[in-house]
């Protein structure tokens, strides 16, 4: 592994103009420069999880979206919700990473933002449950909702709520705190 740090990131929406991107793409703002920060959009193109191929013999996208989470220090999820959970794609690609174990104790931070005031409670609290089954470590301020999303983050991907800025600030700061020590 090489001796610079890695920040990946991963959209729950392949939606085209996602707020959840756009939110991921606000972030690099926050991250210091010394630091790799890749936002990952591969997952649309993972096929369906299947125990069959898991272990022996998985696809060769299955295994660069592994090496890239291998590779990297930590992992930010910023996701919508779909239907009270976590979008099938995102899962998918969670179920992904369950026997090669990518994300063994890697510091995480978990996003949901949502148009609702709910801010997508259901498929935050779904995908803690999916991320403390791979055995992730949840960083300090690193469980965030966005309720109302559509108020606080442009279509230019600039933050316009500034305690939701705050809020985002504290994650990236405690994630770079997490990898660095
Ligand atoms: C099929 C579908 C189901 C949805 N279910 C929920 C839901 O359960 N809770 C919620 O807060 N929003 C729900 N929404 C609204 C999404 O939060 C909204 O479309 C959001 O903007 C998607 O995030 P994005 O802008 O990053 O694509 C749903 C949207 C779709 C298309």
């Amino acid at each position: 592994m090489s001796r610079q740090k890695k920040i990946v990131a991963i959209s729950g929406s392949i939606r085209t103009g996602s707020s959840n991107t756009n939110i991921l793409k606000a972030l690099a703002t926050f991250i210091p420069e010394d630091i790799e920060y890749t936002i990952y959009n591969g997952i649309k193109e993972l096929p369906h999880f299947n125990p069959d191929v898991d272990q022996m013999n998985p696809p060769a996208v299955v295994k660069d979206f592994r090496k890239l989470l291998k590779e990297s220090h930590a992992l930010i999820i910023c996701t919508p919700e779909y239907a009270k959970s976590v979008p099938a794609v995102l899962k998918n690609s969670l179920e992904w990473l369950v026997s090669s174990a990518e994300l063994y104790k890697k510091p995480v931070a978990v996003i949901t933002a949502s148009p609702s005031i709910t801010g997508g409670d259901k498929a935050h609290e779904s995908l803690l449950l999916t991320l403390g089954m791979l055995d992730a470590t949840i960083v300090k301020s690193g469980s965030l909702l966005v309720p109302t999303v559509r108020t606080k983050c442009n279509d230019d991907a600039t933050i316009t709520d500034e305690s939701t800025k705050q809020a985002l600030i504290a994650l990236i700061n405690s994630i770079v705190d997490e990898i660095h020590h």
